[in-house]
């Protein structure tokens, strides 16, 4: 048995499987975020460690059994997060968050020295690591001086899991820290931010062990001695694992509080005049390109509490046949943008609203946005060299069918959904585990899910779509001025 943990922005996912890689059984624990200021967004560190001992609980009380025959756990997190800790491990300051973008000052500071971009092959942008330490070292310097050590959130669990200072390289290539081509922490980079390589964790692929579980935490959830961890990844790279998107061409849409265009590439690519992000992928010696949108299934989850009422009651209410795009065009910026913008002052707004627009309307123009925020995600790939003729869906908001529709006819590709199963971050992670206990060839357990069926674009309603696309790639630069 294998367990892989995801830890997710809105909780933690505990899932298990066999030696054929069948689901045993999985669960969760829940999490909050908390803003205290716009554009802040964080969480206490202490938090993940309840929900990931909520989320293993809840596989103790179904799968005793099967828990207690694990023989290899993998981490998958919410990448970029700065967990700050001091000589005795001990949490400094809650966690800054991927879409907490209140370094964009020093972010962009960074990004105009033209090292990091030639090194990380990526933007600096204000939710990376590296301009989160400049932050604390200009507005928290008491803090900053405490800091022995950076961990990435997944690995802050792995120091709780197994007491070492251990990250991989997928979430690393997200710190702006390291050169990914070389898959090495960088000195002129640490050194650019005050910091040095003393304050980094050591670095394993995603496929390698990188520690063992502790004797008391193995013994409370009912497990042996030596349960391995492996190295892991970052969420996108745990569910391109679980997909099978390890090879050139393959592309999937991820619909979660994030939206992610990934795409696995043969060789490294960066580009980061798109504002693609080049990362290194978590098996070793390849890497992967995507695109990042802040807001997917939160910006509907905020339509929700405006409203009133559940995402589902929302999406319920729209039905599931798809609708031309109305006046209302939705951008989808409510923590500031990545990919193609860069921006994290720009918020998101409803433009041409009239008398007749209903909650109805709304909830259609949100779901329009966030698919042609992807759709944007699209072309910067395409201009970074990466053309798709296919994708498929993963993520809480692939559940709904109208949402799919209208992604494939924004991104004019079909969507593929894969047949019943969990195959997110959780999946991705549980096969690392089982990949770093039994040095099992990767590329044979990372096969993609059987397709259950394929969502087409929507022919008739093509040229509305594309005319509602064009009308919202006019909205961003007639409002950048206004912010
Ligand atoms: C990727 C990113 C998000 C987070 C949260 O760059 O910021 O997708 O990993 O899921």
């Amino acid at each position: 048995m294998y367990l892989g943990l995801d830890l997710g922005t809105s909780g933690v996912k505990a899932l298990l499987i066999d030696d054929a890689q069948r689901i045993v059984g999985s669960a969760a624990g829940a999490m909050d975020v908390s803003r205290p200021h716009p554009g802040w967004s964080e969480q206490d560190p202490a938090a993940w460690i309840r929900a990931t001992e909520e989320a293993v609980a809840g596989l103790k009380a179904s799968h005793p059994k099967e828990l207690a025959a694990v023989r290899g756990i993998g981490l998958s997190g919410h990448m970029h997060g700065a967990t700050l800790i001091d000589a005795d491990d001990q949490v400094l300051r809650p966690c800054i968050l991927w879409n907490d973008t209140r370094s964009y000052a020093q972010a962009a500071r960074l990004d105009a020295d033209p090292q990091f971009r030639a090194l990380t092959g990526n933007i600096v942008f204000p939710g990376f690591t590296a301009p989160k330490l400049v932050w604390v070292a200009e507005n928290e310097p008491d803090i900053f001086a405490k800091v022995a050590k950076v961990l990435l959130p997944k690995d802050f669990l792995r120091l709780w899991l197994t007491g070492e200072h251990i990250s991989e390289m997928s979430d690393s290539a997200g710190t702006s820290w390291l050169d990914t081509g070389k898959r090495a922490w960088s000195d002129a980079l640490l050194e650019a931010t005050g910091m040095t390589v003393s304050q980094m964790p050591s670095l394993v692929e995603g496929t390698e062990v990188g520690g063992t579980l502790k004797a008391e935490i193995a013994a409370r959830w009912g497990m042996g001695a030596g349960v391995v961890i492996a190295g892991g990844a970052g969420d996108n790279a745990a569910s391109a694992c679980g997909m099978g998107t390890i090879g050139e061409g393959h592309a999937f849409v991820s619909l979660g509080t994030s939206g992610v265009l990934f795409a696995a590439n043969a060789s490294y690519l960066p580009n980061p005049a798109s504002a693609v992000h080049a990362f290194c992928h978590a098996l070793p010696n390849t890497w992967h390109q995507m695109g990042v949108i802040l807001s997917a299934t939160d910006a509907l989850n905020w339509h929700a509490g405006v409203t009133g009422k559940s995402a589902a009651e929302l999406t319920g209410e729209l039905g599931d046949t798809l609708k031309a795009p109305t006046s209302v065009t939705f951008l989808p910026y409510l923590s500031g943008e990545r990919t193609p913008h860069n921006d994290a002052a720009i918020r998101g707004v409803f433009a041409g609203l009239g008398h007749e627009s209903s909650r109805v309307v709304l909830t259609q123009a949100v779901l329009e946005g966030v698919s042609f925020a992807i759709r944007d995600s699209l072309e910067a790939l395409k201009s970074a060299g990466t053309t798709l003729s296919r994708v498929t869906a993963i993520g809480g908001g692939s559940r709904s069918r109208y949402w799919l529709r209208s992604i494939a006819t924004a991104l004019n590709l079909p969507v593929d959904v894969p047949a019943d199963g969990d195959f997110g971050a959780a999946f991705g992670a549980a096969r690392l585990g089982l990949v770093a206990a039994t040095g099992r060839d990767s590329l044979t357990v990372f096969t993609p899910p059987a397709t259950a069926e394929t969502v087409e674009p929507d022919a008739a309603l093509r040229d509305a779509y594309e005319t509602a696309y064009q009308r919202y790639r006019r909205l961003y630069p007639a409002i950048r001025d206004a912010y």
